[in-house]
């Protein structure tokens, strides 16, 4: 018998996108989260007949009672480097399959390195980042690598908003995640091993339309997932463009705050500060708002000596419209048993390019016609500036 789809933080805004998405690919998702009364009226907004099911993510046992064997366990409870354990562990020690919507990057990590290894032994697979961050950047990068063939050396792939500027644009639960993810050590991964480097520590641009357009170093799983799949590449980094004119500051002030968090006690103050601004669910840009902004990821790949062999755009729709479609069609691929493989799972090794492609294109993100057809002849060695 097929499992179930559980779907955690349902009640959250990210978890109702995800929601509505299921349904309309046809899934019946046990919906969980932590209040039973706002359980009932989302069940009964998205038209009854759904089971529901309370846990909390402070009482681990009632997180692990979700789900059973052969069950995809899908949660959008963030900030996850907070929040995310339970769910996380509540998966690999039932067997169940697990997608996630993290951005943020020492929770990728935990997911990577320590719960693989016990998801491999299940026989369950784990996505982490499986929402725009950071699947859009894994299939502009896996389609740059294939392109690219045996000389790629490097990978940089660049995630960036286009639309008008709104402060309103992010959730809630974004904005309180986002204010881990630039205090806190991320990655890159650099002569075949993923290595600590803060958030933000370089900065590069990247063709954007006509514009070059600047964005900040981040990790993401591109630096785990991308070299599985182009067996001599030695360097990957990604970097977010969200930020433009902003991101050299942005970059300073991350410095600084490196610097910051050494201080005594620095990390419990930043703890409990952070922690104070997490409320519960907040909302997010409705369907008008998120109507007026869309994506575009690039990927670059380069040969040993910097010269650039192939260059990917993807673009589509927004985020949180991407998080929640491509939550679902990950769900019932994996619900369905097309997983190719257990552990940490990159979205391409999860799938197969091919798949992702078209899983990316009905979630609303496709390769731009002719991008990544010719390699950006002639463009000069991108180098990034560090701070
Ligand atoms: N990868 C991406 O591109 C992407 C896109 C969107 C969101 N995200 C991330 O996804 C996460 C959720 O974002 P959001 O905007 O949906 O946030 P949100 O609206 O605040 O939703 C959070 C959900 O977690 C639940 N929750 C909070 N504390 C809990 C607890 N102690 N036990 C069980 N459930 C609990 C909330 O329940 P209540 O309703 O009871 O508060 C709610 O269902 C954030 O980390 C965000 O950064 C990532």
């Amino acid at each position: 018998m097929a499992g179930r789809v559980v779907l955690f933080g349902a009640t959250g805004y990210t978890g109702r996108l995800t929601a509505e998405a299921m349904l309309g690919r046809g899934l019946r998702p046990v919906l969980a989260a932590r209040s039973a009364e706002k359980l009932d009226r989302l069940a009964a907004d998205l038209g009854g007949d759904l089971e529901i099911r309370t846990a909390d993510v402070s009482d681990p046992p009632s997180v692990r009672a979700l789900v059973d064997e052969g069950d995809v366990l899908v949660t959008t409870v963030g900030p996850f480097v907070r929040w995310g354990a339970p769910a996380a562990a509540a998966a690999t020690t039932a067997g169940a399959h697990y997608l996630d919507s993290t951005g943020e990057a020492p929770f990728i990590k935990e997911v990577f390195e320590r719960y693989a290894p016990v998801a491999a032994r299940a026989g369950c697979g784990m996505l982490t980042a499986f929402g725009y961050d950071y699947v859009p950047g894994n299939l502009a990068g896996g389609i740059a690598l294939r392109e690219a063939g045996d000389a790629a050396a490097r990978v940089d792939t660049g995630y960036f908003i286009t639309g008008p500027a709104d402060p309103d644009a992010m959730s809630g639960g974004t904005r309180a995640s986002l204010g881990g993810m630039f205090g806190a050590p991320a990655f890159v991964y650099r002569d075949g091993i993923v290595r600590g480097e803060r958030s933000a520590k370089r900065l590069r641009t990247f063709p954007v339309g006509s514009r070059e357009l600047p964005a900040l170093s981040i990790g993401t799983s591109e630096h785990y997932a991308l070299p599985r799949l182009a067996p001599n590449l030695r360097e990957v980094n990604a970097y977010v463009g969200w930020f433009g004119p902003a991101s050299r500051a942005l970059q300073l002030v991350s410095g600084g705050a490196e610097l910051a968090m050494k201080l005594p006690g620095a990390e419990r103050l930043w703890e409990t500060v952070t922690g104070r601004l997490l409320q519960g669910s907040s909302g997010g840009p409705d369907e008008a708002s998120r109507a007026k902004r869309s994506s575009h990821i690039v990927a670059i790949a380069y040969d040993g000596g910097g010269r650039a062999l192939s260059e990917v755009h993807v673009t589509g729709v927004e985020g949180y419209t991407f998080t929640g479609a491509i939550l679902a069609w990950g769900a019932e691929r994996a619900v369905a048993g097309d997983l190719r493989g257990s552990g940490a799972l990159g979205p391409v090794d999860a799938f197969g390019l091919d798949e992702l492609v078209v899983g990316c294109a009905e979630a609303g993100i496709a390769p731009e016609t002719g991008s990544g057809g010719s390699a950006a002849e002639g463009r000069r060695p991108e180098t990034a500036s560090g701070s």
